[in-house]
């Protein structure tokens, strides 16, 4: 049976900015849309009251989500809604920004209310760094931990420049460094490209 939506896409941008994360994890929606007609949604770290988790276990206990009801709120329902994620993140210190890892954390709770309800979803990560190479494979690497931990299937664009995900060389600036960053552009296109088709192979559209 052929499914008549469209994939669901959702992307993320850890970043407290709106520069270089912001612009490549947008842009990848505009591609996925453009050129798959998906529909997209989009959420930014950036102004938004995200508090750490604090392990009280509420989510565990009552089974009613988190016991902040901050700007993750609505982001929850948007994680429901997708079929696949793009988890965008700057580097900081080699690795995930705070804010992304607050967001992952936080997934906790939506997972203590329903164990399989992220199951199958296709995720990707998207990281760039101020320098070439300054952690934006151990970056991506987190992400995938997530999405392996949370019962997601973790997508890299393949080998000869995509491996694990998308990357960009930012140079510290910001939306420029990220559209002058051939590289890293073929390694986005090639990477929502696989997410595509893997997705669509699991929901049948
Ligand atoms: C606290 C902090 C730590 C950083 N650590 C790194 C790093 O380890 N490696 C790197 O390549 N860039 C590092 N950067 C630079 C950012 O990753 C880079 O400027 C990035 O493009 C910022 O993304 P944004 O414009 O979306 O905020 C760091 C920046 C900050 C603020």
């Amino acid at each position: 049976m052929v499914s008549e939506r469209n994939i669901r896409i959702l992307g993320i941008s850890g970043s407290p900015r709106k520069k270089a994360t912001d612009y490549a994890v947008s842009h990848a929606l505009e591609y996925a849309s453009e050129n798959y007609s998906a529909s997209v949604e989009y959420f930014s770290a950036k102004g938004k009251t995200i508090n750490f988790c604090i392990h009280c276990d509420y989510c565990i206990r009552k089974k009613e989500g988190c016991v902040f009801k901050d700007d993750l709120t609505d982001l929850y329902d948007k994680m429901i809604w997708a079929d696949a994620w793009i988890i965008g993140t700057p580097v900081y210190q080699g690795n995930v920004s705070g804010q992304t890892k607050v967001i992952i954390d936080r997934c906790r709770a939506v997972v203590a209310r329903n164990p399989k309800v992220f199951r199958n979803k296709v995720g990707i990560g998207v990281s760039n760094g101020g320098d070439r190479t300054g952690g934006q494979e151990p970056a991506l690497k987190t992400i995938h931990d997530f999405y392996i931990i949370n019962e997601m299937i973790p997508i890299g664009g393949g080998a000869f420049g995509a491996n694990l995900g998308g990357t960009f060389w930012s140079k510290d600036k910001g939306k420029e460094g990220i559209e002058n960053d051939e590289v890293g552009m073929k390694s986005l296109y090639r990477t929502i490209d696989r997410m595509i088709e893997v997705s669509r192979t699991l929901i049948d559209c």
